[in-house]
């Protein structure tokens, strides 16, 4: 099939699948209630309601229909206008306590604090104490068969927590968010009959509607995926008060369709938030006292914000050199390198950075700006998946491992002293021993300051399942894995070694877990430091000693390293802008 035929088949029938599997679910789950409030399917019959439906399913939804219906807006809860079947109390959460958990990547940590935000505004309570909790929701990851498995082990435990429950109390609910509940649907309502509720990563608008059907005992589920839900006016609650740095979603959902990855099937198609409410976030988050902001996407440099009509020029994207992708050109709208640029402008004193990117989206533009702005971290997360171009041709990625050595490169004259880090996958389908010696060798030519390494894990859905073979025995992989973790240290403790004697500026975090002597910050590439906590001089006022606190700037002289810290003496308390001299 060609690649552009396989995204549209997904955009075509994909959700449209879940459209119908939506609707079959929740006629179930109120089947039950009485036929004042919905009624039943032979009442429906005799009305000749039915009949109407077999019509009009003849000639069939257009897509234009599909898009309505996917579109978010539309899914948000109207609190003076509710579904028949609810009433406003149900919808408001009666004060009943809720309890999150997360699981997988930092979009679901974003996600979490979506989801607590529109809970919160229904009425909720918040707890973070399990046993207290009346509604218990996890959010879940899909991307490796280990992240699902670890849900299904609590899922058992949170089983027996809910039939010891007192009879006393309200019943306890459970629900499971996020791409795990995308991916399985019904295969979690059905095998775990002790799951209420289900909401993919497009549907936490409909959180409060979905828990006010749980209410009657019913299991309720949106699966719905959106072709433009960014939730993007509705702001995360910080769950941490003490926080320095901040994520700020600019993005949802991949269009990108590597062969191994499940991500565009659970996340969707890609979508941007409009810059607008990205500033104004970032704004709060300064006026708030945050010294660090994380882009957050699936694909965040392909970012495009065509909300705003005099922006959708015919401009194409600009790919790096020897990129291609596996949909056609996007054009026009606002790109990366201005959301960068105005991000970064609305406090001199925030760290911004960004994760994760494609290397396809790297033009020169994005570059330079990072280089030039202070406040820019000089790191890039630059994921190879591979070093042989073999395997990076199944996987569809869309380069070679030259046009990506050549990127590289290319980024290290632009950006000196960058740091860099990637992700790589072990043993992926046909992987040779030959194949695995050239991802060795990359990590050995290119010498990551982090890597992030998995073992391959066949994900259903995805090309690679329908078309290859997942044919690397596990010990293979496993072992594959070690010895790639095993050059990565080596190969990052060389390049961290370069720093020792060299001044770094350093967000301060809190005190080093391992010792209540220490602090513990990162420096512009994102490494841990840990230095000891001591009284300091302050650039800004020679005539005070001081102690850093957390979200100040100090300067570390580095003393010594290892693959994944740097360690070092703390010099003074300073500015973002008043380091420059000195870094
Ligand atoms: N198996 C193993 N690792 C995977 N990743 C994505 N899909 C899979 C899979 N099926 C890794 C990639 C990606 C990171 C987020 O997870 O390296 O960059
Ligand atoms: Fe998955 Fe590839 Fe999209 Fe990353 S770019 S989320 S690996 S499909």
């Amino acid at each position: 099939m060609h690649p552009l035929q396989c995204v549209l088949q997904t955009q075509r029938w994909g959700p449209l699948a879940s459209v119908s599997w939506l609707l079959l679910r929740t006629c179930r789950a109120l089947s039950s209630l009485p036929s004042t409030a919905y009624p039943s399917p032979e009442k429906q019959q005799e009305d000749g309601v039915q009949k109407d439906f077999s019509s009009r399913l003849a000639t069939g939804p257009t897509f234009q229909h599909f898009l309505r219906n996917a579109s978010a807006p539309q899914e948000k809860p109207d609190m003076e206008d509710p579904p028949p079947y609810v009433t406003v109390e149900e919808l408001l959460g009666r004060q009943r306590k809720v309890y999150l958990e997360t699981y997988g990547c930092q979009m679901n940590v974003n996600d979490t604090e979506i989801a607590w935000s529109v809970l919160q505004k229904s009425g909720y309570l918040r707890t973070r104490n399990l046993q207290e909790a009346d509604v218990i929701l996890l959010v879940t990851c899909s991307i490796r068969e280990k992240a699902e498995q670890t849900i299904w082990n609590r899922l058992q435990q949170l089983k027996a927590l809910k039939t010891k429950r007192l009879r006393s109390r309200v019943p306890l609910r459970i629900g499971i968010l996020g791409c795990m509940a995308e991916r399985l649907k019904e295969e979690i309502l059905n095998r775990e009959k002790m799951v209420d509720i289900l909401a993919g990563p497009d549907a936490y608008r409909d959180l409060p509607r979905l828990l006010a059907v749980a209410e009657s005992g019913q299991q309720a589920a949106n699966v719905l995926l959106s072709l433009d839900e960014t939730y993007a006016d509705v702001m995360p609650v910080q769950t941490s008060p003490s926080a320095t740095s901040a994520f700020v979603s600019i993005m949802r959902g991949c269009d990108n369709m590597c062969s191994y990855c499940i991500v565009p099937f659970t996340r969707g198609r890609e979508r941007s938030r409009p810059v607008a409410s990205i500033l104004e976030e970032v704004r709060k988050l300064s006026e708030q006292g945050l010294k660090e902001v994380t882009l957050l996407g699936q694909n965040v440099n392909s970012f495009q914000d065509s909300s705003e009509v005099q922006f959708n020029n015919a401009v194409s994207t600009n790919l790096s050199r020897g990129f291609s992708t596996n949909y056609k050109p996007k054009k026009g709208g606002l790109r990366f390198a201005y959301l960068l640029d105005q991000v970064s402008r609305v406090d001199p004193e925030m760290r911004i950075r960004f994760t994760s990117p494609h290397p396809k989206d790297f033009p020169d533009e994005v570059l330079q700006l990072i280089h030039e702005r202070d406040n820019i971290c000089k790191q890039i997360h630059l994921p190879a998946q591979s070093g042989s171009s073999r395997v990076l041709e199944t996987m569809r990625r869309g380069y070679s491992r030259e046009a990506y050595v050549e990127l590289i490169h290319h980024i290290r004259e632009s950006i000196p002293g960058v740091s860099l880090s990637s992700d790589f996958i072990a043993g992926f389908c046909g992987e040779t021993e030959e194949d695995h010696l050239q991802t060795v060798s990359l990590l050995r030519e290119v010498q990551y300051n982090m890597g992030f390494l998995f073992a391959y894990s066949m994900r259903q859905k995805t090309r690679a399942y329908h078309r290859l073979k997942d044919d690397v025995p596990e010990e293979v992989k496993l072992r594959r894995l070690e010895e790639l973790i095993t050059v990565f240290r080596e190969e990052a403790t060389k390049a961290n070694m370069a720093s020792v004697g060299s001044t770094q500026l350093v967000l301060v975090e809190g005190h080093s877990k391992r010792s209540a002597t220490d602090l513990c910050g990162r420096n512009d590439g994102n490494l841990k430091v840990i230095f000891p906590d001591v009284e300091m001089e302050d650039i800004n006022n020679s005539d005070v000693r001081v102690r850093a606190q957390p979200g100040d700037y100090v300067l570390v002289k580095i003393t010594s390293t290892s693959s994944q810290t740097l360690k070092g003496h703390v010099l003074c308390r300073t500015t973002l802008k008043g380091s420059s001299a000195y870094c």
